[in-house]
């Protein structure tokens, strides 16, 4: 799953450069950095790759969100669209920014529903934020059209689908604005790290600026003189994270294209599984393959394989019990718990939020037959073999 498993001499080499010359910010020391700008040339091979037309490296995923709903003007009193199936940064970031996260149905693709999603819609709604969870694609064109016909911004998360695409075209192009992690677990890692991409000039200057205190980063001054027109704060990625970013962009392709042969493989064992049906992909070609979903056909069946698989040491994820990747199952949301003490920006919403599964039935439902496997990058022969074996024993207890 994530590219930690192959981290190597290309990354060593990339960080050498960085170390050579002792330069870690990714702005000014002209002299010093001997033409080094690792930061700089990681945004542009990233966004030439996704066909953006620009991009910014920051300190993580969750950074990244703050920094473009910041952009996209999302202010306090706003609500954002979110899916109850998500990493709780999602959430986090919105109430980052003063705005009250509205929970919302995933699909059968177990990512945000177009169709649901639009009953959420209130006066107070200004923008929508669908996840690409678990290395597939949401249902994007139809997301994006029904959040232009009602004047909402869109701003992707891809955290969990780094190179993913939806008929040929880059996950994160689709809405005004995506957002990418390069924590430990990801596709490709910088250690910690995040990347923003946009097509548009403003939305990128406005991210540009906020992430490094206000600066405008004119290129015809120093670092002291350049000009401000918002404060901001302080999101910047360094060198040593660009120099990852670079060598391990290069090994995107590769990392895919063995975890979608890994994951055709288990798949295939998977097949034996009386009465198994897998997560519905909107474009499988497009799928980074980085976890393989499926469900039961009911709770009591994928809870007695999930504990079987355990017997088996085998490991997979049920996320309905998940402490991190379920909305309902997060008790300091549910209790407005924002690190204030005035619960803002809980205490100044007009709307009544909650956050429970009766809120979103058709995705409990779904969650409580779902099952997951990590996708390895590496899958030697041996440990495929105990893997397929630890399914198919698990298969017969049913
Ligand atoms: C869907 C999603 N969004 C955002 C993030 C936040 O990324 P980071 O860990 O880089 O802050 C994550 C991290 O797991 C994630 O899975």
């Amino acid at each position: 799953m994530p590219g930690f498993e192959l981290i190597g001499k290309e990354e060593e080499k990339e960080v050498m450069d960085v170390l050579a010359t002792g330069i870690f910010m990714r702005y000014g020391f002209a002299t010093e950095r001997k033409g080094v700008f690792k930061v700089k040339e990681f945004e542009e091979t990233f966004a030439k790759r996704c066909r953006a037309g620009h991009s910014l490296g920051v300190t993580s995923g969750s950074a990244a969100l703050k920094v473009a709903l910041t952009a996209l003007d999302v202010c306090p009193g706003d609500e954002v669209i979110v899916p109850a199936f998500d990493f709780i940064a999602t959430y986090e970031a919105v109430l980052e920014v003063g705005a009250i996260p509205v929970m919302a149905e995933i699909d059968e693709s177990l990512n945000l529903d177009p169709g649901k999603m639009e009953e959420c819609i209130t006066p107070q709604t200004k923008a929508v934020i669908p996840v690409h969870m678990c290395g597939a694609a949401a249902d994007i064109e139809a997301i994006v059209k029904v959040a232009r016909r009602r004047n909402l911004s869109v701003l992707e998360d891809v955290a969990q689908a780094c190179g993913g695409t939806f008929r040929g075209k880059a996950l994160g192009t689709f809405g005004d604005m995506g957002i990418f992690s390069f924590d430990y677990y990801k596709t490709i890692t910088t250690g910690e790290g995040g990347m923003i991409i946009t097509d548009s000039k403003s939305l990128y200057d406005r991210s540009d600026w906020y992430h490094d205190h206000g600066h405008d980063h004119n290129p015809n001054v120093g670092r002291a003189d350049e000009g401000r027109s918002i404060l901001g704060f302080n999101f910047r990625m360094n060198e040593l994270q660009g120099a990852l970013g670079l060598a391990q962009l290069r090994k995107l392709d590769f990392i895919v294209a063995e975890q979608r042969k890994n994951k055709a493989r288990i798949k295939e064992v998977l097949k034996s599984v009386p009465g198994i049906t897998f997560r519905k992909m909107f474009d499988a070609e497009g799928d980074t393959a980085t976890f393989l979903g499926f469900m039961l056909p009911d709770e009591k069946s994928a809870r007695a394989f999930h504990g079987a698989l355990k017997s088996e040491k085998v490991d997979a994820i049920y996320y309905r019990d998940n402490a991190w990747h379920w909305a309902p199952n997060w008790e300091h949301l549910i209790a407005h718990a924002t690190a204030n003490s005035k619960y803002f920006p809980f205490s100044i919403h007009k709307g009544k939020v909650r956050y429970d599964a009766e809120m979103i039935p058709q995705s409990d439902r779904l969650i409580r037959r779902t099952i997951f496997f990590a996708v390895p990058v590496k899958l030697p022969e041996e440990k495929f073999a105990s893997m397929a074996a630890g399914i198919t024993r698990a298969a017969k207890s049913l």
